[in-house]
């Protein structure tokens, strides 16, 4: 795949909105740092970012709009959440929330969780991208996982170059630094220190704001994604499990007759990914005692794939303090 560079002006604007909607990866720029972008709606285009990025694993992905009425198209806003969208909006700082039931987001979006990170961004380009687009944009950080978060469309090329289809090229990102998270578990709480200082946001909430920190709970998992507890279906899960036993529903991958639901009936692991959560979903509802999984190839999106399973799997931890 060549990666085209598209000018910030209308037609580059125009052309990155229409790969968006032809389920294509965009990179773009932001206050905080440039963003990956896919339509979150679409669980191709998302499995995409994962296969790009490389992650070997499936983290939730913040959701970028163009204005507040997308926003709570898709999450619940209470009072707080409103107060801080109205003070902070458009600007670096995700609000964690709970997801609508029919806000149409791709399950990998939020890795099967019924929250979801947004945010409104703080940059003329990539809101203009927004509203031509006009539909909600998953995009983590424009880098290989595990490197440096890209400021200019320079970094994104040394990093993405050939496995995305464009940047739109906005110059470099004023902040630099990731936006800050906060969640409501059930109050308002810091989960990512980021581009909007600490302090302007405990004055928002008359210094109502929990600090996520992971020493004072050894227990907690200490990255943001890890802390609402990764979706885990109720039914327990079987994994290389190449044939059904009695009682079971089966997750199939492949050609499989016995298959209650099939992940990628001809073996495509973008289209697995895409699939992953919303069928454990689908079966789980079927009020399966055990879930049994194909095996998945240990290659590509499949580490990711395999990565979530084994975790769905793994004996549930009682967390009396989570
Ligand atoms: O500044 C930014 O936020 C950049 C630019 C591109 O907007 N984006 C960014 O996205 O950093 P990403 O996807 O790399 O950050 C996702 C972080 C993860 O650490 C994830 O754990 C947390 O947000 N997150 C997203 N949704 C979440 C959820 N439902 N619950 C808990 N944490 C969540
Ligand atoms: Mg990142």
């Amino acid at each position: 795949m060549i990666t085209k560079t598209l000018n910030n002006d209308r037609n580059g604007i125009n052309r990155a909105a229409q790969i968006l909607q032809n389920g294509g990866l965009v990179a773009f720029a932001t206050e905080t740092v440039y963003g990956l972008g896919a339509d979150a709606r679409n669980g191709q285009a998302i499995a995409g970012i994962f296969q790009a990025k490389g992650r070997p694993s499936f983290n939730p992905l913040i959701v970028h709009v163009a204005n507040l009425e997308m926003a709570q198209e898709i999450a619940e806003f209470d009072d707080t959440a409103l107060k801080l969208a109205s003070t902070f909006w458009p600007g670096p700082l995700t609000l964690v929330l709970p997801l609508r039931q029919n806000s149409g987001l791709s399950g990998l979006v939020t890795a099967g969780l019924q929250t979801i990170g947004l945010r409104m961004p703080d940059h003329t380009i990539a809101n203009q991208l927004l509203t031509t687009f006009s539909g909600p944009v998953a995009a983590p950080s424009a880098n290989i996982s595990g490197k440096i978060s890209p400021t200019t469309a320079d970094h994104v090329t040394e990093g993405l170059a050939g496995k995305i289809d464009a940047i739109l090229d906005a110059g470099a990102c004023k902040v630099g630094l990731e936006s800050s998270i906060v969640g409501f578990d059930p109050v308002p709480t810091l989960l990512r220190s980021g581009g909007l200082a600490q302090d302007a946001i405990e004055r928002c909430l008359a210094g109502n704001l929990a600090i996520h920190n992971p020493s004072e709970k050894p227990n907690a998992p200490n990255a943001p994604g890890q802390l609402s507890s990764h979706y885990a279906p109720t039914a327990s899960l079987r994994l290389n499990a190449k044939s059904k036993r009695a009682g079971e529903l089966k997750l199939g991958f492949g050609p499989d007759t016995q298959a209650d639901l099939n992940l990628s009936p001809c073996a495509d692991l973008v289209e697995a990914a895409a699939n992953l959560f919303a069928h454990l979903h689908a079966l789980d509802r079927q009020k399966a005692g055990t879930i049994a999984v194909a095996p998945i190839p240990q290659k590509g999106l499949g580490i990711a794939i395999n990565d979530r399973l084994s975790r769905a799997a793994a004996p549930r931890p009682k967390r009396p303090d989570l």
